[in-house]
């Protein structure tokens, strides 16, 4: 071969090699696609979302200190996941007896997963003891928000406590929004909804909000504010790699098969560290194909 075609196989071969790097954290449980800052895999995605979600019998779990949550969805375009909590109260039904979950996230990660400022936490059969200034909650919400006053509408509501009674004790329902947690033990709560509407939708009926949590999640990679200022994950899955975390000190690292590096899949490595051997069965048979159409 001359030299021309020996340059240009290497380089189909590097492409070949390249794209097995992005499967490396990549992953799908049931129909949900976990990738950076997510990784379900030790090592995987950005350090401030490790040991949070799992995949269980294909359905995504998420596990914080106030317990586990069924995730419904992850919106990456907007930074935000929406989780179910199995004893949430919605329009349908009430849940009683503490034994929800509520949402509080160990205290080093608060600031990177925090409810949205558009969700909204219904706090249902709150004790008195427990004074509403430190709940700083509002039974109303008004104005097609979502809110106790609109919540009041729900059926589930019928079956309390019949509606004729009226509810002006203000320890059946109280909203609160833009907190970081409700620990429903220490707000000495029965149970809780929690509901969203994503403007510009505003939906007035309560039956037409949608109940789960809404999460926002924060991170940033790269850039001399970045949490990690020598590491950006777009440059590294430019190069076909796979973005994660060093199990010591959390820094960012591109995974590049055999090998890791600090920046990305381009840089670094020596032709000897070349990881032949972790070529998975269908790149050997692109480097196979690219040999036949060249002899
Ligand atoms: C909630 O508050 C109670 C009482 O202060 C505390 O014992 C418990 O650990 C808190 N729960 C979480 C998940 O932090
Ligand atoms: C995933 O599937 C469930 C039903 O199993 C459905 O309710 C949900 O909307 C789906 N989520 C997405 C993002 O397609
Ligand atoms: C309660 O809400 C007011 C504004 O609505 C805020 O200024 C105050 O800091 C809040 N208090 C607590 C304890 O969160
Ligand atoms: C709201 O829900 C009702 C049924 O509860 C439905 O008929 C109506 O079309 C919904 N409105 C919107 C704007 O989706
Ligand atoms: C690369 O980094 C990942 C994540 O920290 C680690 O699990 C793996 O062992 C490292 N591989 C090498 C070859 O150092």
């Amino acid at each position: 071969m001359a030299m021309s075609s020996c340059i240009f196989f290497f380089f189909l071969f590097s492409l070949a090699v390249g794209d097995s790097y992005s499967s490396i954290c990549r992953s799908v449980c049931g129909n949900l696609t976990v990738a950076y800052p997510f990784g379900l895999r030790p090592g995987c995605g950005h350090r401030a979302f490790r040991d949070l979600l799992y995949c269980i019998n294909d359905v995504l779990m998420l596990h914080i200190p106030s317990g586990s949550y069924r995730v419904l969805d992850i919106d990456y375009p907007y930074d935000a996941l929406v989780l179910h909590d199995p004893h949430i109260s919605d329009c349908g039904s009430i849940v009683l007896g503490g034994r929800a979950n509520g949402f509080v996230v160990e205290p080093w990660r608060a600031d990177y997963l925090t409810p949205s400022p558009d969700n909204v936490f219904m706090l249902i059969a709150c004790s008195t003891r427990s004074s509403s200034s430190s709940r700083n909650c509002s039974r109303v919400g008004g104005g097609g928000m979502v809110g106790c006053a609109g919540y009041y509408g729900c059926p589930a509501w019928d079956i309390i406590r019949p509606k004729s009674s009226g509810y002006d004790d203000g320890s059946e329902c109280c909203a609160v929004s833009n907190v970081k947690s409700v620990n429903l033990t220490e707000l000495d709560c029965q149970g809780y909804s929690s509901a969203y509407s994503v403007a510009p939708v505003r939906e007035r009926r309560p039956e037409n909000w949608s109940y789960g949590i809404l999460v926002k999640y924060y991170y940033r990679s790269g850039g001399s504010d970045g949490d990690d200022p020598f590491f950006s994950c777009p440059a590294c899955e430019a190069t076909g790699g796979s973005c994660g975390y060093q199990a010591a000190g959390g820094n960012g690292v591109c995974l590049c098969g055999s090998r890791n590096s600090t920046s990305d899949c381009d840089s670094a490595g020596s032709p000897q560290e070349f990881p032949l051997l972790k070529l998975t069965s269908r790149n050997k048979l692109k480097t196979q194909l690219v040999f036949l159409s060249r002899s």
